[in-house]
């Protein structure tokens, strides 16, 4: 089930002239308007509804995103589905690493097939990639059916976007390098009825060498608290329990606003609003994870208790080649720090195997830190070479190198998720019931403060709400559990 997020944007009323680019939120309700006369007149004709499907790549600002974009589409009168068989199909894009990339590529060639059977399909790609010149040549070049493309900055203008592209024999290329502009306004079809992402900033200052993220999203950009409570207080009232707060790097949230706030006081009015449960936040950057924030963490039960703190590397070596502004030491003191003071915490973490210039000798210091902070989780990769990042010019590792550098650190991550998930059977916690078991008929899936997984009787009914689980039989990374006196947790 899903609803639609509130909207700034006031779409009622008659078409009355086109409103200047300056007023960003008339201007994109105007040609929602407009959208839905041609929706509603192509399905008459049609006889038909028309769908689209929108797919996401990356992370969770691409999935927010994604959600403002399945917004604009559903306002004007297209019917979503799963399905890419569609009239109207949007890749929101990732370009982390290469694999990304080429993973779009691969879905494109066969979106293809798709179009053959049906004529009046139109492809439109969106997201990070697109803020690469390359990607977009290519796409330019090689995949002529698609019509439109646009990028990270300026996704708000859908609207706009859609009725050029349905009303113009022409392609449709709009990438900016920047934008005042945010898509804050658009209306929002969630994925999940009960819970949410929150951005609290957009973009990135900290320039780690190996990463792209901070150029295809631009700099460093707070939102306002004031706009950021009131969406979370509009989230609370249409039944919203929990939230992400989403950023780069939470952390160093509100230094450049004009009334600066610091992420763990924004932290503490999110945790006064009523009806929310439940609060995340990704990610945290160590440089700047401050002890007020391990003490609000603390103090407020509502906060979940799990801290995705990236990691990268173990070795000072390279941690300083990849301009992440912390040693080992620091980051073995935050760690003790974060679980001496919160207990049951969940520390989770990013790896990055295989930057140039990583010796045996650097893997064991990243294996030394892994196995002293127990991570309860860590997302491992393989380095990827990203042009225009500063790493890019450094030498760079064979692949079977790379390779052995990751299967060392992979076991050692193993090992240590399994000795944690381990640690907690037979004890009981809160879970929220977020889907139905796709595995198992008869269970939900649910998953605890500390995010972990886990599976119990159930039915659609639960979904959304909370309930106390015993966790009696540990599938490696996830549960079997039990919901003791089958009792819905106080909310
Ligand atoms: N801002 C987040 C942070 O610093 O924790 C990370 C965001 S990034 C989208 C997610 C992860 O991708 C990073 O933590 C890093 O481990 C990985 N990553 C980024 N660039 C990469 C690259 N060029 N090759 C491999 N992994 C990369
Ligand atoms: Fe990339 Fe570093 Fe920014 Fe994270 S903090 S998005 S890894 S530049
Ligand atoms: Fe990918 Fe962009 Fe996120 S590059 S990881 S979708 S910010």
């Amino acid at each position: 089930m899903t609803e639609n997020d509130p909207c700034k944007l006031n779409i009622q009323g008659a078409d009355g002239e086109v409103p200047s680019p300056e007023n960003s939120e008339a201007r994109q309700a105007y040609f929602i308007r407009r959208m839905q006369a041609y929706v509603a007149d192509k399905s008459l004709t049609m006889r038909r509804p028309l769908t689209a499907c929108i797919v996401t790549f990356g992370c969770q600002m691409n999935a927010r995103d994604s959600e403002k974009l399945a917004g604009v589409l559903k306002a004007c009168g297209f019917v979503l589905q799963d399905d890419e068989n569609a009239d109207f199909v949007l890749y929101n894009t990732c370009t982390v690493r290469d694999n990304a990339d080429q993973h779009v590529y691969g879905r494109l060639g066969r979106l293809h097939e798709y179009r053959r059977s049906n004529s009046f399909m139109k492809v439109a790609l969106c997201g990070c990639m697109m803020q690469q010149s390359s990607c977009v040549e290519k796409i330019r070049r090689s995949y002529p059916f698609v019509s439109l493309i646009f990028g990270t900055y300026n996704i708000y203008c859908l609207p706009e976007y859609l009725w050029e592209v349905y009303h113009s024999r022409k392609r449709v290329i709009e990438i900016w390098d920047g934008s005042e502009q945010t898509s804050d306004a658009l209306p929002a079809e969630r994925k999940f009825s009960f819970k949410s992402g929150v951005n609290i900033m957009y973009g990135c200052n900290n320039f780690c060498s190996y990463c792209i993220v901070p150029y295809v999203r631009g700099r460093e950009r707070s939102r306002e608290p004031e706009d950021i409570l009131r969406e979370v207080r509009r989230l609370a009232a249409s039944g919203v329990k929990e939230i992400m707060l989403l950023g780069q790097n939470v952390n160093s949230y509100g230094k450049t606003l004009e009334h600066p706030l610091t992420f763990a006081q924004l932290l503490e009015e999110v945790c006064a609003i009523d009806g929310i449960e439940r609060i995340r936040f990704m990610s945290s950057h160590p440089k700047d994870l401050s002890d007020e924030l391990i003490d609000t963490i603390a103090r407020n039960p509502k906060v979940a208790r799990h801290i995705h703190l990236a990691l990268q590397s173990g070795s000072d070596r390279i941690l300083t080649a990849m301009n992440r502004h912390y040693t080992k030491a620091h980051f073995l003191d935050l760690a003790g720090r974060i679980r001496g003071c919160i207990p049951d915490v969940a520390i989770t973490t990013d790896i990055i195997a295989g930057f140039p210039g990583e010796t045996a000798e650097d893997v064991d210091e990243t294996i030394d830190v892994i196995e002293k902070v127990k991570f309860e989780n860590a997302y491992t990769f393989i380095y990827s070479v990203r042009s225009g990042t500063p790493a890019a010019k450094m030498v760079q590792l064979p692949e079977e190198v790379k390779k052995e550098n990751f299967d060392r650190i992979l076991s050692a991550v193993q090992a240590s998720s399994k000795e944690r998930a381990l640690a907690l059977q037979g004890r009981c916690f809160e879970a929220l019931a977020e889907s139905l078991d796709e595995q198992q008929p008869g269970y939900v899936t649910g998953r605890l403060s500390d995010n972990m997984i886990v599976h119990f009787r159930g039915d659609a009914s639960m979904i959304g709400h909370f309930y106390q689980v015993r966790l009696d039989e540990c599938r490696g990374f996830y549960y079997f559990g039990t919901v003791i006196n089958g009792q819905e947790s106080a909310e």
